[in-house]
């Protein structure tokens, strides 16, 4: 692997992951983001080979790529539990606890990890932090209806919530909600934090994922990948 480069970075822990997880007859969650990304064509590579897999998408964008190249995508209703779920994350701190969303999925993403047995995450190693919210902000998923008023809500909390653009107009979600990126200091008790924000009208999910990775795949940029687990 090239020294530095971001993109084998994200493949090599991506296919790790991948590789050592995902086994013939599963219910494979498949994350969103340019991490997930390159697990969603390892899967790919899999189903050309024989595996027989269903899978479950956490973005429109995810199952797109994951049917043009040929994996079979089945609704969340439909099934009891997934196996394993590969996805992506802004930031994991020395407990696997996560913040997600930067690429917009949160809301499917955490409805998706809650039904998995095992949530793999892949990074590469600039991601892992030792407290959360000291790189990014913390996105929060916010009913459309309302929002300058859930903002508010949201600033009380100690943090300067901005209201995510694309193109000019707000960023709209799957679900069809908006998101606020809420840069905070750095996040000191976050099963507290994530508490305070459910309890904001308007709020629909935030991206704290607590308790919720039982595994981190990454990836070094000496071309080395290491795993924290649970
Ligand atoms: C999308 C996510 C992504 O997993 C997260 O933003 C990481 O993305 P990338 O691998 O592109 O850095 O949470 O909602």
């Amino acid at each position: 692997m090239a020294e530095c480069d971001p993109n084998a970075m994200k493949k090599a822990a991506a296919e790790r992951a991948v590789d050592e997880y995902v086994k013939d007859g599963m219910t494979v969650g498949l994350g969103t983001g340019s991490t997930a990304y390159f697990a969603i064509m390892r899967v790919s590579e899999l189903v050309k080979k024989g595996y027989k897999l269903r899978c479950v998408a956490t973005s429109q964008q995810t199952e797109d790529i994951a049917r043009e190249n040929g994996v079979e995508i089945v609704n969340i209703n439909d099934i009891e539990y997934i196996d394993v779920t590969i996805d992506g994350a802004d930031e994991v701190d020395p407990k696997l606890n996560l913040i997600k969303g930067l690429g917009g999925a949160l809301l499917r993403e955490k409805i998706v990890a809650a039904a998995t047995q095992t949530e793999v995450i892949v990074v590469d190693e600039s991601k892992i932090v030792e407290k959360l919210g000291v790189r990014t902000a913390l996105p929060v998923e916010v009913c459309r209806f309302g929002h300058v008023r859930t903002a508010y809500g949201l600033k009380l909390q100690g943090c300067e919530p901005v209201l995510r653009m694309k193109g000019g107009e707000p960023f709209v979600t799957d679900g069809g909600n908006y998101i606020y990126d809420c840069k905070f200091p750095e996040i000191e008790r976050p099963f507290f934090l994530q508490s305070a924000l459910d309890t904001i009208p308007g709020v629909v999910e935030c991206g704290l994922f607590l308790n919720m990775a039982a595994v981190a795949v990454i990836a070094h940029r000496d071309g080395t990948v290491s795993e924290i687990r649970c």
